[in-house]
């Protein structure tokens, strides 16, 4: 994406953030750096000037009978006139499509089943958050013993990409997920590109990408969180531990640091969007353990 229309994006998200909203800046800089591992969109669309709104479209692959997915972004302010609107542009450019929302935008939801959408059911994602005023019971979580945890350096990326790629690679979420593992699942998409665009997107905070570090000197977890000091608010997103040193509390320990690290640097509430289905339990449980609530769910309403 050109430089202007990110800045364009981030500014629209950032000037109405609220916990309840579906993206936060870091969301937008994570997406447009494709560390999360979706294609560049097929289409993508923008309304107002300044931006009030915008949407990322992938079309089904070819033989694919499924519909259209999108991510679509809206200012809680938009009229209900522009919402209806908004979803007739995106209706008119794929008649079939599945779109994620909060189901708190309760004017975004109204639009969408006046045009027939309906929830979809399957796996959704819910929005935990927990204010920084009090930091005490983070107390609870200690670096466990023989690791410690700092900022990546810029002279670690090989050591940085290939942390996450161990955590996020596609057999192991498939373990998490309870799912057969057959041995010819592909690697972790993950790579030095990708991190280098995330670090070049103008939220990026060298002191909130931690790593928690073995008595070997591997890495053995990682998290990142984005920082958007307008609103005093902190995302997690992602964060790993190497199957290799999970469950002993690494999550928690570097996840308390970010919180810390963050409270420092001006933020007053944290958020964080795992899956809140019980189909894939372990991210909810871990932020959970840190005194994150939900505040939100954002579920996908889809043409059927
Ligand atoms: C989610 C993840 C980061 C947890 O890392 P971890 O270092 O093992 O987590 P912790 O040891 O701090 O444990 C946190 C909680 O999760 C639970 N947990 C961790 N792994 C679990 C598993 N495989 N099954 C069940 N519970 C598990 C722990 O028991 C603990 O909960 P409790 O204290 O209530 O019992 C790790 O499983 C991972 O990297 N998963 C793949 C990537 C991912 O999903 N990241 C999170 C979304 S951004």
């Amino acid at each position: 994406m050109e430089i202007a229309d990110l800045a364009a994006r981030l500014a629209c998200v950032r000037r109405t953030w609220t916990p309840r909203q579906r993206l936060h800046v870091g969301n937008v800089a994570w997406a447009d750096a494709h560390g999360d591992g979706t294609p560049v969109p097929d289409i993508t669309l923008a309304w107002g000037d300044p931006l009030t709104g915008f949407a990322d479209i992938w079309k089904p692959s070819g033989t694919d009978d499924q519909p259209a997915t999108a991510s679509l972004h809206l200012t809680p302010q938009t009229t209900s006139t522009r919402l209806a609107a908004a979803v007739d542009d995106l209706l008119q450019l794929t008649p079939r499509i599945t779109v994620d929302v909060s189901r708190q935008h309760t004017d975004l939801v109204n639009a969408l089943t006046a045009r027939g959408l309906r929830e979809s059911g399957g796996p959704w994602f819910a929005q935990l958050w927990r204010g920084l005023t009090d930091l005490s019971d983070l107390a609870a979580h200690p670096v466990p013993d023989g690791y410690s945890i700092r900022p990546v350096r810029p002279d670690e990326l090989t050591a940085r990409v290939g942390i996450h790629r161990r955590c996020w690679a596609p057999a192991r979420i498939r373990t998490l997920l309870s799912l057969p593992v057959t041995g010819a699942e592909p690697g972790s998409s993950y790579s030095t590109d990708k991190h280098h665009a995330v670090t070049n997107t103008p939220v990026y905070r060298g002191e909130l990408d931690l790593v928690a570090v073995a008595a070997d000197g591997s890495f053995a977890a990682f998290g990142l969180g984005w920082l958007d000091v307008t609103s005093g608010s902190v995302l997690f997103e992602p964060v790993g531990t190497d199957p290799a040193h999970e469950r002993r509390g690494l999550a928690r320990a570097l996840c308390a640091a970010i919180l810390r690290t963050a409270r420092d640097l001006g933020a007053t509430q944290a958020v964080v969007g795992p899956r809140g289905d019980p189909g894939y339990p372990v991210p909810r449980r871990l932020y959970e353990g840190l005194g994150m609530r939900e505040v939100a769910q954002f579920v996908p309403f889809s043409t059927g």
